[in-house]
């Protein structure tokens, strides 16, 4: 490659994490390309991607844009590093420089120029900067000199009781197995000419960094969970502008994570290890051409003022033992001690190549006020994933204690809506003389209520502020309504999702925050819609593989903590389930539908495979105990059901659970549906395998799942489907995914369709659907001509329903659809679990009419409900290309629908006698409604 950029185009390298501005270049003809994406990030930093892609959006004044050429050029310290020269393709999303391979630790500045139909052209510039790429860290692992967290599973045998009952939360404890944080100093000296500087770190817990007293990013929980003895991500800094000749000090905080700390449905520590560490290089390159590395292996230790941190149990914080100045280069570190050596593998390492978690909203408490209890409580007015943050003036060594709970109790006090062993979510900060700020640094909680003891006379209200988390994400999805309640549920979904993203997908932010599969594979397609989360999910997909058992099983919780394995083992014999493991095709397949990304089918193929091979080993070579029984026609078919292992089946199935918070109740959803539902997913992953297979050109493969696809839909009907449409397990779920996955004879169809609309008559025009279910329910209705059903569902607001939650005052998304009785009385569910939240993606599509016909909206359908019984409707997604809109109203029998498409995309309208098939740019259309 040659060639150089001219002067004035020569762009100052330095690189800078933050740089979030865009250079547009806008043709004077009216065509700008806008958002450049360097695999799906905005000049991202320590990208660890040899082939990255790139991404970007055309916007222009004129209808019918397409794309009809682009070129990208980068560029390596203003040399020419690759050009594609001008291809002549439409591609904007996922283009990748053939050819081109980024080397570790170097900075490309990227030129995108493209052309379209109408013969105008514009550029764009951005920059990515790689990370290590396999390069090894010149440092080993550093250990803090520390007592190390006795582990609570050693020699323990767990069973289901353990684990609901124990709530320590009101006991007096003492914490005395709970370690301090680690501070740890790196003193070094930087020459003259400094050119550029990077930290690339990460460490056995979390970790807070500062370069001379400066945190060089206000993330949280680096570096972050994941399976961490095979993907442990580190992250990289650019740290240039904090350092200055001379004297500098790098300072870490360490604390437990998910590393050492107590997490899960069991509260145990020591998941992965029993002590925190750090690895850290810090390479500092002089305009001389002389490179340096600093090293964690160089630093000293320290307790200091956070006597212990817990993600789950909370913070204590003593504010009379801070250390002044511990991480400025002045400060004497003489009593400090130097950190150890320590060996362990380095094959996990792995640059983060997701969005970190931050703050993403700060908010004020709606009300403080005193219970009937006499307690003081503050209100938050909204149930949040996050942490509070407390600012009071006091005398030293009071201590403050703030307990976080979701609900109050039906009487108006606080209520611990979260038992379980080590599930205080209290936070204690005991105070310093005058004035002060306080919030964690290393827990969260998931709550709305905190109750407050110790404070030093009133709280006012500017006195407390809640910090909001979650894993950083383009909000991507808007939707309104003339209904404020819909309006709201969609809302609620959006808490529900950012609550539950923090670092991966989790079930609650509260009792577990664990990666449970089942969860997210029902959830996915709404959290793509809401909010861009490409680079999350591709993230934790890489955990699921490196979680996956050798036999194929997927385990239900990713990442798989030893503490679950152990627990489930012992309730259920099995550490997988169907509909839980199908995640690891459904969730690549909801981001390659949303966002076009082929590539994450493509590192997910083999991984898809190996779950198809599991179940089908299951199925052909284990057998229910009557098997024997059976003549060879049945024994046959049998080989195409998965009819043994524990599943979690159709799991909550409200008439079931209702008023019934307790495990055992749980667990029958499992048993009454298990044996269905477990059938039933092989169908639907078979059936998923088909169109992955096919997307990636593998025709055979395709075939052969086709195929596998038609045995089991057989040997289902044979099985389980009776010629009048009933199944023996009479549950709305099981028609549901029947009907979705096409198990049932066409002939059989309306009947087991009118069959369900019974069940949901008898049932006081409520649905019963579970976790498995619920996601198809709404499709399934309308699918089947019972659009009218569908709507009486939503706008239902008996229990169980959407609106019943929204009209007994849910904020979020609750884990049992009655976790709020009829009579107000509460229970100890979650209240803050996404799942039944799936029905936010339908509500886009059907009532906004807002759908994707081809991956990643290249193609889309405008289908808007104009008779769902809505004055008036707006969606808008910010696709791949850009923004789509749809917005409704009816006015004088007649519906007036605005449309925008982006881009280089094309759309088929369906409204009533309108067919149409159009080109970006907006468009307006007036239809008379009867
Ligand atoms: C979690 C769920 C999860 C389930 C498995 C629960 O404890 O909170 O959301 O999927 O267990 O059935």
């Amino acid at each position: 490659m040659r060639g150089r950029r001219s002067k004035s185009r020569q762009r100052e390298m330095a690189y800078n994490s933050n740089l979030k501005e865009e250079h547009t270049m806008r043709n004077i003809n009216g065509l700008t390309v806008k958002k450049l994406t360097v695999e799906h990030m905005t000049n991202p930093i320590g990208l660890d991607v040899s082939e990255p892609r790139f991404g970007w959006k055309l916007e222009s004044g004129k209808k019918n844009v397409h794309q009809t050429a682009y070129q990208i050029r980068l560029y390596k310290e203003n040399e020419l590093a690759a050009d594609t020269g001008k291809l002549d393709r439409d591609t904007s999303i996922e283009v990748t420089a053939e050819g081109f391979r980024a080397e570790p630790k170097t900075a490309y500045q990227v030129e995108v120029t493209v052309w379209d139909n109408h013969g105008e052209t514009a550029s764009l510039e951005g920059c990515f900067e790689t990370g290590r790429l396999g390069v090894p860290f010149v440092s080993g692992w550093a250990e803090p000199e520390q007592e190390p967290t006795p582990d609570s599973l050693a020699g323990k045998e767990m069973d289901c009781d353990s684990v609901s009952v124990n709530a320590f939360a009101d006991q007096e404890r003492d914490f005395a197995e709970f370690r301090p944080a680690q501070y740890v100093r790196i003193p070094f000296e930087v020459k003259k000419g400094l050119k550029k500087a990077r930290i690339y770190m990460t460490a056995h817990g979390i970790y807070q960094v500062y370069v001379n007293g400066t945190r060089p990013d206000a993330r949280e929980f680096a570096p972050e969970n994941t399976s961490y003895h095979k993907v442990l991500q580190y992250q990289t800094y650019d740290v240039t502008s904090l350092l200055s000749e001379g004297k500098n000090v790098l300072g870490v905080i360490l604390a437990d994570g998910w590393w050492a700390g107590r997490v899960g449905v069991s509260g145990d520590s020591c998941q992965y290890g029993n002590k925190t560490g750090l690895l850290l290089d810090c390479d500092l390159d002089y305009m001389d051409g002389s490179k340096e590395t600093i090293t964690g292996e160089q630093g000293k230790s320290s307790t200091g003022p956070i006597l212990f941190s817990d993600l789950f149990v909370g913070e204590k914080y003593d504010a009379g033992k801070e250390i002044r100045g511990w991480n400025t280069p002045d400060f004497d570190d003489g009593d400090w001690i130097p950190v150890h050596q320590a060996e362990y593998p380095m094959e996990n390492l792995t640059g983060q190549c997701a969005p970190p978690v931050r703050v993403i909203k700060t908010l004020e408490p709606a009300e403080i006020f005193t219970t009937p209890a006499g307690e003081t409580m503050i209100d938050m007015g909204q149930v949040m994933a996050g942490v509070l943050e407390i600012e009071l003036d006091a005398p030293a060594g009071i201590q403050v204690k703030l307990e976080h709970s979701e609900v109050l109790g039906d009487d108006g006090n606080y209520f611990n809506n979260i038992l379980g062993t080590n599930k205080e979510q209290t936070d204690f900060y005991i105070t310093k003389e005058g004035h002060q700020t306080y919030r964690p640094s290393f827990t969260y909680h998931g709550f709305r209520y905190v109750r407050v003891t110790g404070w030093p006379g009133r709280i006012s209200k500017h006195a407390v502020k809640a910090h909001v988390f979650s894993s950083e994400m383009e909000d991507i999805g808007t939707f309104h309504t003339s209904d404020e309640r819909l309006n709201k549920l969609q809302e609620n979904i959006w808490w529900s999702q950012t609550a539950n993203t923090i670092s991966i997908p989790t079930d609650c932010p509260q009792r577990e925050k664990a990666g449970w599969t089942g969860d997210i594979m029902a959830y996915a397609p709404t959290m793509c819609f809401n909010r861009k989360a490409d680079a999350f999910l591709t993230s934790w997909m890489a955990n699921v593989r490196a979680d996956q058992l050798d036999s194929g099983a997927v385990p239900d919780i990713v990442p798989f903590l030893k503490a679950y394995e152990i627990f489930m083992m012992a309730g259920q014999g099995s550490v997988t389930s169907c509909g839980w493991g199908d995640a690891v095709i459904a969730v690549p397949y909801a981001v390659y539908q949303a966002y076009g990304d082929r590539r994450i089918l493509e590192e997910n193929y083999g991984a898809m495979e190996k779950w198809m091979d599991y179940i089908a080993d299951r199925a052909t070579n284990h057998h229910p105990e009557a098997y024997e029984s059976w003549d060879e026609e049945h024994k046959a078919r049998s080989r195409y059901l998965w009819n043994t292992d524990f599943h979690f089946g159709d799991w909550l199935i409200p008439s079931i659970v209702l008023g019934n918070p307790d495990g055992a109740a749980m667990m029958q959803t499992a048993l009454a549906t298990m044996e269905t539902v477990a059938p039933a997913y092989y169908a639907f992953s078979a059936m998923n395998m088909v169109k992955v297979a096919n997307v990636l050109g593998r025709t055979e493969d395709a075939q052969k799942y086709e195929a596998l696809y038609e045995k089991i839909r057989d040997a289902f009907i044979k099985e389980y489907v009776h010629t009048d449409g009933t199944m023996d397990a009479d549950f709305q779920g099981l028609y549901v995914i029947a009907l979705k996955m096409g198990l049932v004879p066409d002939e059989v169809r309306p009947l087991m369709t009118e069959h369900l609309c019974e069940m949901i008559k008898k049932n006081r025009g409520c649905l019963d659907t579970g976790f498995l279910s619920v996601l198809f329910l709404m499709d399934v209705l309308c699918e089947n001509g019972k659009r009218d059903v569908a709507y009486s569902l939503l706008f239902q607001t008996r229990c169980p329903s959407w609106l019943y939650e929204v009209e007994h005052g849910a904020t979020t998304m609750w884990e049992s659809w009655g976790a709020v009785g009829e009579n107000g009385e509460v229970s100890t569910y979650s209240y803050n679990h996404y799942t039944f939240g799936c029905v936010g993606e339908w509500m886009y599509k059907e009532i906004g009419g807002l759908q994707m016909a081809e991956a990643g909206y290249k193609k889309l359908r405008i289908a808007p409900a104009l008779d769902c019984g809505l004055t008036s409707a707006g969606v808008s997604e910010e696709t791949p290309y850009g923004k789509a809109a749809v917005d409704w109203e009816l006015l004088d029998g007649r519906a007036i629908v605005h449309v925008e498409i982006p881009a280089n995309t094309t759309a088929e309208v369906a409204l009533p006698g309108i067919r149409e098939e159009i080109g970006s740019g907006r468009y307006t259309f007036t239809v008379d409604i009867k």
